[in-house]
């Protein structure tokens, strides 16, 4: 079987991070999930890069081990990623042992090799970007990256000869032109970097503790980038007993980058890699960044766009297709509300969503929800067939060179085509007649076969729309939902029973939008500003202070609860269980048994005579041996506090509560 390796950069454990994070993120899961419905064995790697004179300088602010510091943050991390359906195959973190014990044998070796030395550093450091600079590369006396004020060290370091590696790095360049894309990130490399001579690299520190200590000489840490770099093998099982993945997946794929960090992972981790004398990475895609109006993308700008917020007002769907089509993947791309909402409103509303609803509600209306066979073609179903056949090829192609702005073009190009032929076909005109019947089956029969290569083409990049179309279209998933199955017009089958559902994507109306939002920016910029008090708090609580809501539910979902209002009439403890009461409930009828969580909170005295609110169609459930027939709702908080849920005023047991 084919492999596929791809990796994003390992994040930095930040309070929260941006939609500018989740952009490198998101296009390494459409890659990833493109590659395997085309049938690579894929491994997705992501994690988080933990270690850092910055990271230590937080938690001491935070009064809090630099290890709790950023257990939490990643832990919110990994929530962002469920949220977002990102589907690594591994995370790999820092702090993991098996990274670390890498890192220290891959440092040992070259040191042992003569490529690391021992000498003295004497220059700048940027503590926020973790990145030594000399005299001359510094801007005003600043950070050239970030233009933050720099500090002067002078310590005790171990060197990387970099110089050495210097000419066969050019030479590799020269010879794999896919080494660096896109190309113009190769010049500069180039130009900027290799041609004015590469000066050895520090790659120790003994002014701080965090980090990964050198084996030989404790009291150096390991300089994180080299720390940082090695996560790509040693999450492999590179130096280990077992190497057996490492073998089968490197060298990577494509590792995907920011444009910031390209020179670390073209110049640093080649050299490593080349001292190490393994294999070069086949690509590094350096993209370019998602930036707000105004300027980059920054918490203290006060323009941060929380994923969590969009996500929850948009659906997950419309904010990862908006991060893919809206901006070329190379280039930098100026994010607005305006711009998203639009996106969604045309794209996602319009075109995809009507379509579908279009389609569902005619072959409701003329063939009984029964997709109906296809007859005689003519000129105008053949084009239709054939882009939808030309289609997937290019998408192929275009993800093999990470266009997925083009390659959702590519689609949408279908879709378009498919509404053209809804307005080219006028299907309730041939509905008139019974003589058109035939022709009016075959119309709807190429709409619903349409959309079904369209439910396949975007599930690489939308993760719940695919399923939300297929189900409506009666489409089980397997055979019909391969990419496979897209080298045939036809698969669907005639006479599937179609199922109106909801609207995929509502339309937004773009003012009262645009209203809510910059409410929430503003929500988002006071909670960034706000006192050190809260910011500790915040740092010590792992949700980050924030409520996470559950995914969106239908009214219809919502009515699927009986809820009621119920008298407590009788009430006792549960032997040998500390929390559990047992209640006996008047809902109307004949009494019911709860077993209830609350002893803790509230005494069976108490309990009587009280009028609490019941699910009363919830499976019965048996524990410690009684049966417990529904649930009370209680309102609970992070320190196992509950307070029960109740009627503001009297009402009749039974009442029900919507
Ligand atoms: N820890 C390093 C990477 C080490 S890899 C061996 C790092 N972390 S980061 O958290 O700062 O950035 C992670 C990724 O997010 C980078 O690829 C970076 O370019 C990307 N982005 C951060 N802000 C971004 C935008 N505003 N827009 C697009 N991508 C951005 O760098």
């Amino acid at each position: 079987m084919k492999k596929f390796y791809i990796t994003t950069p390992i994040y930095y454990p930040s309070d929260k991070l941006h939609i500018g994070h989740s952009y490198t993120t998101v296009a390494a899961d459409a890659m990833a999930r493109f590659k395997r419905m085309t049938g690579y064995d894929v491994m997705f790697l992501t994690g988080t890069d933990e270690h850092g004179q910055k990271i230590e300088k937080k938690a001491k602010e935070n009064n809090v081990t630099p290890k709790e510091y950023v257990d939490h943050i990643v832990a919110g991390i990994k929530d962002l990623w469920k949220l977002m359906d990102i589907s690594y195959d591994d995370f790999i973190r820092t702090t993991d042992n098996r990274h670390q014990a890498i890192v220290q044998k891959i440092f040992t070796k070259l040191y042992e090799q003569g490529d690391i030395y021992k000498s003295e550093y004497e220059g700048w450091y940027c503590t926020p970007c973790e990145s030594f600079w000399t005299e001359h590369q510094l801007e005003e006396g600043n950070c050239p990256d970030c233009s933050r004020p720099v500090e002067l060290v002078k310590e005790e370091s171990y060197f990387l000869r970099l110089s050495k590696y210097q000419d066969r790095l050019i030479e590799y360049i020269k010879e794999h032109p896919d080494f660096i894309q896109p190309k113009s990130r190769q010049n500069e490399m180039i130009n900027n970097f290799l041609k004015p001579g590469l000066e050895d690299l520090c790659v120790s520190r003994t002014s701080f503790k965090w980090g990964i200590p050198v084996t030989f000489d404790d009291k150096h840490v390991i300089y994180v980038w080299i720390d940082a770099l090695s996560n790509y093998i040693s999450a492999l099982g590179y130096m280990t007993d077992n190497t057996e993945k490492y073998e089968k997946y490197w060298p990577a794929d494509v590792h995907l980058v920011g444009k910031e960090i390209v020179r670390f992972h073209t110049i640093i981790w080649p050299i490593m890699l080349m001292a190490l004398g393994e294999p070069l990475p086949k690509k590094v895609f350096g993209h370019g960044w998602l930036i707000m109006e105004g300027g980059k993308m920054s918490k203290s700008k006060g323009n941060v766009v929380d994923p969590v917020v969009l996500v929850n007002r948009y659906g997950l769907d419309a904010l990862r297709y908006f991060l893919l089509r809206e901006v070329p993947f190379g280039s930098d791309g100026v994010f607005s509300n305006e711009s998203l909402i639009n996106r969604i409103n045309s794209d996602l509303a319009n075109d995809l969503g009507n379509l579908l609803s279009r389609t569902v509600a005619m072959i409701e209306k003329y063939f009984d929800g029964e997709i109906p066979a296809c007859g005689e073609l003519v000129d105008l179903d053949k084009e239709l067939q054939t882009l939808a056949l030309e289609t997937p090829k290019k998408v192929e192609k275009l993800m093999d060179e990470l266009l997925f702005s083009d390659a959702l073009a590519e689609i949408w190009k279908l879709v378009s085509r498919c509404n053209k032929y809804i307005d080219e076909t006028t299907p309730w005109v041939l509905a008139k007649s019974e003589a058109e019947r035939p022709r009016l089956g075959t119309v709807m029969y190429h709409l619903a076969e349409g959309l079904r290569f369209l439910s396949v083409l975007i599930a690489p990049f939308m993760t719940r729309t695919p399923a939300q179309m297929q189900n409506q279209l009666g489409i089980v998933p397997g055979e019909s939902t391969t990419w496979e199955s897209l080298n045939e017009f036809g698969h669907l089958q005639a006479g599937t029973s179609v199922n109106r559902g909801e609207i995929i994507f509502p339309r937004l109306d773009l003012e009262k939008e645009l209203d809510a939002l910059e409410k929430l920016k503003n929500a988002e910029i006071s909670k960034a500003d706000g006192s050190a008090e809260s910011k500790k708090s915040e740092a010590q609580d792992p949700k980050d202070g924030k409520i996470e809501i559950l995914p969106e539910i239908t009214i219809d979902d919502f009515a699927k609860i009986d809820l009621r209002v119920a008298k407590v009439v009788g009430a006792e403890k549960v032997k040998k269980a500390d929390k559990l009461l047992k209640l006996t409930l008047d809902v109307g009828g004949k009494p019911r048994q709860v077993v209830s969580g609350i002893a803790q909170n509230y005494s069976p005295e108490e309990m009587v005579g009280k009028s609490v609110i019941i699910v009363a169609n919830l499976k019965p459930v048996t524990l410690r041996g009684i049966q417990s027939e529904g649930m009370i709702l209680a309102a609970s908080n992070d320190d196992g506090k509950l307070v029960l849920v109740t009627v503001s005023e009297e009402i009749e047991s039974g009442a029900q509560v919507q």
